[in-house]
């Protein structure tokens, strides 16, 4: 891999964490006063009461390229580590491998950005602490582990059995659910929960 790539990276990275930063930041706009100079009001960058609101549509695209960015990034440094012993198996390479023993060390790395990472919208900070990679201490991490034995039980045992005369097998992965959310979310925008049947 050409050495210059981390760099354009890096460079993409901060210019998309600048613009991340602009958008999120509080507004400040000018409160019209007719007796007296312009005083900046400073609006809640959210509604008050602890409601989350659901992200539009421009600032999860720029929430996206953030992460995007800082998963590459991410990934290139682990790949940079481990340069040469990219297709041994995982295991072999890395120090704490549960779920995906036998498969080579740089697809493991692909599967985090690209499967994990993207599916749920978030950057590699998620599960772990960055460049402390085998520790189990984030609670996000061992719960992908939960999800990733679930997948395979869902895929193994219930979608392989749903008739399927056109052609490719179907299968569900992070992404069937997450749609880029690190929790999946319902009609209403919001992760789901029990609730009482409509009417009570
Ligand atoms: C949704 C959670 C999640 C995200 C996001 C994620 N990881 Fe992981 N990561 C895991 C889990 C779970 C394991 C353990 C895999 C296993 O047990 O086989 C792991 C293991 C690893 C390991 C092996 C560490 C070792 O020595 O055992 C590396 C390296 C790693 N991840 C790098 C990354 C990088 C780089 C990113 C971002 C591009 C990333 N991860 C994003 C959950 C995540
Ligand atoms: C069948 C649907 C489904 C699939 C498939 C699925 N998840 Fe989940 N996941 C959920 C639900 C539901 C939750 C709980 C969300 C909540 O708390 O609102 C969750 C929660 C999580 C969390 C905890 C998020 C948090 O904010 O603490 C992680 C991490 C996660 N999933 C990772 C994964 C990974 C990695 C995969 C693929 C291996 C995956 N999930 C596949 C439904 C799914």
């Amino acid at each position: 891999m050409s050495d210059r790539i981390p760099a354009v990276i890096a460079t993409a990275s901060s210019v998309a964490i600048l613009i991340y930063a602009c958008a999120t930041a509080p507004t400040t706009t000018t409160n019209p006063s007719p007796n007296g100079p312009a005083r900046p009001v400073t609006l809640p960058a959210q509604i008050p009461g602890g409601q989350r609101v659901p992200l539009t549509d421009s600032a999860r695209r720029v929430r996206d390229s953030v992460n995007a960015a800082r998963r590459d990034s991410g990934a290139a440094m682990v790949l940079r580590s481990i340069a040469g012993r990219e297709n041994q198996p995982a295991e072999s390479v890395f120090k704490n491998i549960k779920i995906f023993k036998g498969i080579p060390a740089g697809r493991l790395v692909n599967i985090m950005n690209l499967g994990f990472g993207r599916s749920l919208g978030v950057s590699c900070g998620f599960c772990h602490v960055i460049d402390k990679w085998d520790l189990d201490d984030k609670e996000e991490k061992t719960t992908a582990r939960l999800m990733f034995a679930m997948v395979q039980t869902i895929n193994k045992d219930y979608i392989s059995k749903v008739p399927n005369d056109r052609g490719e097998q179907p299968v569900v992965n992070c992404f069937t659910c997450h749609r880029g959310n690190p929790r999946p979310i319902g009609p209403d925008g919001q992760p789901q929960r029990v609730r009482p049947p409509a009417g009570e």
